[in-house]
């Protein structure tokens, strides 16, 4: 089991991937010491003799030389001598915004405690610490949460405040976690991004100041997605000692790290500060988000290796657990709004035949949404294209053999809706100001629980058939005008929160209600594919992008956190519709090759076209479905001209690499790349050429890339002169 010691006041966490320490101090505040590789006594982390006089400081509550100037706490506050952003602000009965946390007890528990409002990671085999403490002058408790795992190199925080004053507190920040560095160089290294365009790998050395990533658009967004790793110098895939964090949380977060003029590092993150107020009314409590700590004392890969794990494991729903999805065939970039019952089973009846699993009937189906200007909102079968309704069609689907599947973006309104005729105050909104339209729509207000039961309710009407097996979550625009019109004026700092906790009841009901249907989280792609999300559905639309190139980068940058079985990729046309880029259907299929969802999204011309082909790779993907599910991913090459990356699956028993030569170039070098993770002494069986080579031998002297040439021998190892060529190694254990 994992260990939670207390000696002397000093608190130790530790199992066999890190320790983590901290003390209470000679002023009853929690005072971090450690967070690092193992060692064995953790009340022994070696720390300095902070009590020294220095000019411009003030000391806490007078006592001598203890500033909070420089002082790495589990939970700031402001005000007191510290001038760094804090883990919690607000105004107090006195209209003032000082508050001080000091220790009480603790308690240790077995397990971890679930939060009421929110997703969190599921327990097992952890412990929990819960630290409590109390600023007695305004009669409020905090308690801390820390929870460890036997098996997870993950550190689990979150708090909540309770109230326990006749008075209201307001809060204006409340942050899940706070970590803290010593003084030194580190690195940070983040994902930005747009629509289209997500998981952009950004790194740089942390500077003096502070950096922000954040989002204010209601959904943790594509712009900055949750996670930040804290990486010594010189960190590499296999190298160096990273301190990653993510938040499990859908909505408006913040993460910042801040380093003073000390070179000590802290990082705060947690709900975002900007444009939240929430009243905390006596008896009240209110609890943070949970935030993931992974730790990797060997680099960037093995970090990823830990999120993935931890992903599937604890966040991700079990029902999925080990179940290979579906290849399937969607409509939207095959008929975008131009769907009907005849052309649903006309694409069916041929993604029957070229062997493929089911079909997903995306946008266009519902009353008058011909476009994307109306109808959000009304979520019953449009009569003109689907007479029969959407029953009769999914079991029509059935009856080919296939799986249905439908898209729904629940969340939103159009203007143009019955919707919105009969209750224009769902929609979220401040009195007196035009909304601002994004797509068209406008956002439902989920912080009211009557929207919530609507949508339920409409979308149990359709579900309710029994022969719907995937849902397509949607979620198309940024918030604006953030205001509810069921939400007193001195808590309308609230409603993008309770917006969140809304969203979370609805998917906590429909995804209870119908455990055996597979969700699939999309918001115009990756805007929302945070592990709050993930905690309802097994799966994620990453990006709109679907050509191939372009999706390269995403899924390596998405390969941080993110496994690959909760990511989803199609097919889609070439030119491509996004970037207007021509590729081969070989590279489209071999970007998302190692995607556990895996489809198409071509029209019936294409799918005859290159029937055969689709054939062959819906072979491919029933051949490969379970070993998609729990193995280990790793980047092998990333640079300008070149991708490589390489999965094990979970039984060790076969090996896929994915080659990419973006540009076409003469003359080029005769490149080889060396496999990971491999056992030495095993063997592997290349398909291409049924020659074996020994574990060491693949992960030594490695394999040889395929070479661009219209002349070559060897053909299978050849790769034709052209631009976006890709290539597919498969190897099989032979012993
Ligand atoms: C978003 C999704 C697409 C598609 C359309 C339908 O953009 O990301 O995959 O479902 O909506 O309107």
């Amino acid at each position: 089991m994992p260990t939670i010691v207390e000696y002397n006041q000093i608190f130790s966490l530790s199992n066999s991937f890190f320790n983590y320490v901290f003390k209470v101090n000679s002023a009853g505040l929690l005072e971090h010491l450690y967070y690092g590789i193992p060692i064995e006594n953790g009340h022994e982390a070696s720390t300095h003799y902070r009590s020294i006089q220095r000019a411009l400081t003030s000391d806490f509550e007078g006592v001598e030389h203890l500033s909070l100037n420089d002082l790495p706490q589990e939970f700031p506050c402001h005000g007191r001598s510290d001038y760094r952003s804090p883990a919690f602000h607000g105004r107090n009965k006195d209209g003032n915004s000082i508050f001080t946390f000091s220790y009480q007890s603790f308690e240790i528990k077995s397990g971890k405690p679930n939060l009421e409002s929110m997703p969190c990671a599921r327990g097992g085999d952890a412990q929990t610490l819960i630290i409590y403490l109390e600023d007695k002058l305004m009669q409020i408790e905090l308690r801390l949460y820390y929870t460890i795992y036997e098996d997870h190199a993950v550190l689990i925080r979150s708090c909540s405040l309770h109230n326990l004053s006749e008075n209201e507190i307001a809060i204006s920040a409340i942050a899940s976690t706070t970590l803290n560095f010593a003084p030194g160089n580190f690195e940070l290294m983040h994902l930005h991004g747009t629509w289209a365009r997500e998981f952009n790998e950004e790194r740089f050395p942390i500077p003096t100041g502070k950096f922000t990533i954040e989002s204010t658009r209601g959904a943790s967004s594509a712009n900055h997605y949750p996670f930040m790793a804290i990486m010594e110098e010189g960190t590499n895939e296999d190298y160096g000692q990273v301190y990653s964090t993510s938040l499990i949380y859908s909505g408006n977060f913040a993460m910042h790290v801040q380093k003073n003029e000390f070179d000590s590092t802290r990082l705060i993150a947690g709900i975002n500060s900007f444009n939240f107020n929430w009243i905390l009314k006596p008896n009240q409590s209110f609890e943070a988000p949970e935030a993931v700590h992974v730790f990797s004392d060997r680099g960037l890969n093995k970090m990823s290796q830990h999120w993935h794990r931890f992903i599937r494991e604890k966040i991700s729903p079990p029902n999925f657990y080990n179940i290979p999805r579906p290849s399937y065939l969607n409509t939207w970039e095959a008929c975008y709004f131009n769907v009907s019952s005849s052309k649903v089973l006309g694409l069916a009846q041929t993604a029957a035949s070229l062997g493929l699993e089911m079909i997903v009937l995306d946008d266009g189906w519902f009353n008058g949404r011909n476009d994307d200007a109306s109808s959000l909102g009304d979520w019953v079968a449009d009569a003109q294209k689907f007479p029969e309704g959407i029953a009769w069609l999914a079991a029509k689907v059935k009856q080919l053999g296939l799986k249905f599947g439908i898209w729904f973006e629940p969340e939103m309104i159009s203007p143009e809706s019955d919707l919105y005729k009969a209750h224009p105050e769902w929609a979220i909104q401040v009195p007196g100001r035009k909304a601002s339209l994004g797509r068209n729509q406008l956002t439902l207000d989920l912080s009211q629980e009557v929207v919530v039961n609507y949508i339920f309710e409409s979308l149990d009407r359709i579900l309710s058939c029994g022969d719907i097996d995937y849902v397509k979550w949607d979620m198309n625009r940024a918030m604006t005008e953030i205001g509810s019109t069921a939400l007193p004026k001195d808590q309308q700092g609230e409603v993008a929160h309770r917006y969140i906790l809304g969203l979370y009841k609805l998917l906590d009901r429909i995804t209870q209600k119908y455990p055996n249907i597979l969700f699939e989280n999309c918001a115009s792609g990756g805007n929302r594919c945070d592990l709050g999300m993930l905690s309802y559905m097994p799966q994620s639309w990453t990006s709109d992008m679907c050509d191939p190139i372009g999706r390269l980068d995403i899924i390596h940058g998405a390969s941080y956190i993110l496994p690959n079985e909760v990511l989803t990729a199609y097919v889609g046309p070439s030119p491509n519709h996004q970037n207007g880029r021509v590729s081969s259907l070989k590279t489209r299929f071999l970007a998302g090759m190692l995607c556990a969802g895996r489809g198409f999204s071509l029209n019936e011309e294409d799918l005859l076209k290159y029937k055969d082909e689709i054939h062959t790779y819906s072979q491919l993907i029933k051949e490969t479905e379970k070993d998609l599910l729990g193995g280990k991913f790793y980047r092998l090459i990333k640079s300008r001209n070149e991708v490589c990356f390489q999965y094990i699956s979970s039984n060790a028993s076969k090996i896929f690499v994915v080659y990419f030569q973006i540009l076409s170039a003469p003359n080029l070098p005769f490149k080889k790349v060396r496999l990971k993770g491999l056992n030495p002494d095993h063997s592997y069986e290349l398909k291409d050429n049924k020659q074996t080579y020994r574990g060491d031998v693949l992960m030594g002297s490695g394999i040889a890339l395929p070479y661009a040439t219209n002349y070559g021998e060897g053909k299978e190892l050849v790769m034709e002169i052209a631009d976006f060529v890709s290539h597919l190694f498969v190897f099989h254990r032979s012993d």
